[in-house]
């Protein structure tokens, strides 16, 4: 109210990053991707492939590859405008490298011990723990901060890490001068939490061994079909939300996201109906909902051309607002500048 002279105020820019390790999940979809495209509508976006983060596992070169591109396909495909967003491949931007480098020097060892995610990986790749996986965190902050980012979209995996990226640009704004937007996290309406549908007290997860468990954002609407008619339920027959039905209610979870009824809807619409209707009917509603992603996805990524000229138009417009921030911490370690 009171801002009545002076500029416009700016939009909060939002920032949020996706690993190019395998195909997305209907999970990855519903809890995060949908929701990037209703936030570029609300703020000042900036979307990137994080290639670098991807290499603290083992890649293939040949996939990898062709999974970054695929993963910038999909980013238009679910809608997002690079003319609007700022779309980009976080490798070509090197200022990403550069500034991590320098906040791996502002962060402290036991800090990056602490962090779940690390203790989780190191146990599931225990023949390559490598320095990358334990200073992932530190390349995420460096994301985060080089773009000044007010909000970052995160599911409660990457919590830990946002509040680390916090830490470091608290402490390195107190050392110096204030320098980085202290980011926030930016928790999403529906905290939609996609369980596997063979196990649904797990997270739905693409690198699960058992493809039924998960359906890929580029799955068949067969192949949907057959995945949600073999999910696991339970005995009672009714559709109801309750404790101790984690199968239904997770299928009710990914309707509820895929029409918009709550649950008291969802409940009222299968009054009196098995799990056969209702499976075929939240079938119906994933297939509908991932149909012009896939459409839209198979336009782009044959589109070679377009992508890499979206891909060097998002370099060029992130390089300007990261290669500031790069450029101000430079000066104010002490470096002289070239
Ligand atoms: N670590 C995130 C993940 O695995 C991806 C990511 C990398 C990210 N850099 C980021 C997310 C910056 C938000 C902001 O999901």
């Amino acid at each position: 109210m009171e801002q009545t002279t002076q500029q416009p105020a700016r939009k909060k820019r939002i920032l949020s990053c996706i690993q190019p390790s395998g195909i997305p999940t209907l999970g990855n979809y519903l809890g995060a991707l949908k929701n990037w495209k209703t936030l570029a509508d609300d703020f000042d976006g900036a979307f990137a492939v994080a290639d670098l983060h991807a290499i603290t596992v083992r890649q293939d070169p040949a996939k990898f590859r062709q999974q970054i591109t695929s993963v910038l396909a999909l980013l238009l495909a679910i809608g997002l405008d690079p003319e609007k967003s700022i779309l980009f491949i976080q490798s070509h931007v090197p200022a990403h490298s550069q500034l991590a480098w320098v906040l791996n020097c502002y962060t402290q060892f036991g800090e990056m011990s602490r962090m779940t995610q690390f203790k989780d990986k190191s146990q599931s790749h225990a023949d390559n723990v490598n320095v990358g996986l334990f200073a992932y965190p530190v390349l995420m902050a460096a994301d985060i901060l080089l773009y000044q980012a007010d909000l970052v979209p995160v599911g409660a995996d990457q919590k830990q890490h946002l509040e680390i990226a916090r830490d470091i640009a608290q402490r390195f704004n107190t050392l110096y001068s204030p320098t980085f937007t202290v980011p926030e996290p930016y928790i999403g309406k529906q905290g939609a939490r996609v369980m596997s549908l063979q196990d649904p007290m797990k997270k739905m997860s693409k690198s699960d061994p058992n493809p039924k468990s998960f359906i890929s954002v580029f799955d068949a609407p067969e192949v949907i079909v057959k995945k949600i008619r073999s999910a696991v339920t339970d005995s009672e027959g009714a559709v109801r939300y309750a404790d101790g039905k984690d199968g239904i209610n997770n299928l009710m979870g990914i309707y509820s996201c895929c029409t918009g009824l709550d649950y008291a809807q969802i409940e009222a619409e299968f009054q009196g109906k098995g799990y056969g209707d209702f499976k075929a009917a939240v079938a119906e509603a994933v297939v509908e909902e991932l149909r012009p992603v896939r459409e839209r996805y198979e336009r782009y990524v044959n589109d070679k051309a377009y992508l890499r000229d979206v891909a060097a138009q998002g370099a060029e417009r992130a390089s300007r607002i990261a290669d500031r921030t790069l450029q101000k911490v430079m000066k104010k370690v002490g470096f002289v500048l070239p």
